[in-house]
């Protein structure tokens, strides 16, 4: 047995690297494709999980990461930039520092979770808060990209979904075949985008029989997409997602068409729910943005949408460590106890 390499090494043959190149990575991809027992059972489906929180930096974008930092590095570039709502802050900071860059990131300021700001901090990234929404901080990033020697590595750049792709190359390959659906929360809208160019590459290619219907879900108060209009003031619990007016949304539209699929919302309440589902019965603790996609199942299932017996995947995001304060709040304190075996045994509900 060997070590997972990474998705460059694993997938070489179907992403845009040459046969020389200098290879970043932190071994990102080859994570976990949970079958989840308590989602099948409440929609008569055979329900996965496919948990992205166990990528390196503890979200998806490692998968794109890796390919941009790649890039950049080959391409020369000294120091890279993004605009976040947390995670591609955190992925890019690491690799950065793999590759020995400087890495600058823009935030929202007070709207990214803490573990996240920790983790760009710890890379040492030179983090600036942008008085404004994550819309505002791409439109500055792209624009310093633009006039400075800096290398843009938000989904905006192509290479990040020919990394992110390799998610659906894995699911086929531990399926032996495409999903009926593939659920995705929808946030800039790179990852359905990315999901969608996976599977049609492997079905085109005869080594999956066919592609998904793409069902991906926005948080209601940021959901640009379903409204059809841009959003001046998005807002959700879902800090991950809180986007107005996604880059890859024509992307999006069209992974949904050609699909057969469609892009709903959920609210945070429902968000939530899932989120303390996914924990509580399925074992799998997930940041809220992440949790989206199962709200959305859930949704989809109550509205009669979800035809029995059918294979269906749920991409859950980011790790739940990266926004602990919703696992705590609203959860009962933990009680204190003696060193007395009676006295934590009657606590415990054992005598
Ligand atoms: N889930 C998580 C945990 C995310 O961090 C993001 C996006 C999404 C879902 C949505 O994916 O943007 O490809 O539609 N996070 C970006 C960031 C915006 O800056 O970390 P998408």
């Amino acid at each position: 047995s060997r070590q997972w390499r990474g998705i460059i090494e694993e997938y070489r043959d179907r992403l845009p690297v040459g046969a020389s190149t200098e290879v970043v990575t932190l071994r990102e991809g080859g994570t976990p494709l949970v079958p989840a027992q308590v989602l099948s059972e409440r929609t008569g489906c055979e329900v996965h999980l496919k948990v992205e929180g166990a990528n390196p930096t503890g979200s998806f974008k490692d998968r794109g990461m890796t390919m941009a930092i790649t890039r950049a590095k080959e391409e020369g570039a000294k120091a890279v930039i993004c605009a976040s709502t947390g995670n591609t802050s955190a992925s890019a900071a690491a690799y950065a520092v793999r590759a020995g860059m400087v890495c600058a990131v823009l935030v929202p300021q007070g709207k990214i979770a803490l573990g996240k700001m920790g983790q760009a901090l710890v890379h040492g990234a030179k983090i600036l808060q942008v008085d404004g929404n994550f819309d505002d901080c791409l439109t500055l990033a792209r624009g310093l990209s633009e006039k400075y020697p800096v290398a843009l590595v938000n989904s905006v750049n192509p290479v990040r979904i020919e990394g992110q792709k390799t998610a659906a190359f894995e699911i086929v390959d531990m399926l032996d075949d495409a999903p009926d659906i593939h659920v995705l929360p929808v946030g800039n809208a790179g990852n359905i985008t990315a999901y969608w160019k996976g599977y049609q590459e492997y079905a085109a290619d005869g080594i999956a029989s066919r592609t998904p219907r793409m069902w991906g879900f926005q948080a209601s108060g940021s959901a640009p997409i379903v409204r059809g209009e841009v959003v001046k003031d998005p807002h959700t619990i879902a800090t991950a997602i809180r986007i107005g007016n996604p880059a890859s949304w024509q992307f999006a539209e069209r992974a949904r068409d050609e699909s057969g699929g469609f892009i709903d919302e959920v609210t945070d309440r429902q968000i939530l729910a899932a989120y303390r589902l996914l924990a509580s019965q399925e074992g799998v603790f997930v940041e809220p943005a992440s949790a989206a996609s199962v709200a959305g199942l859930l949704k989809a299932a109550d509205e009669g949408k979800v035809d029995p017996g059918q294979r269906i995947v749920c991409t859950v995001t980011g790790n739940g460590l990266k926004d602990p304060d919703w696992a705590v709040a609203g959860a009962p304190q933990p009680v204190t106890v003696p060193v007395d075996a009676d006295a934590a045994a009657e606590r415990l509900g054992l005598a």
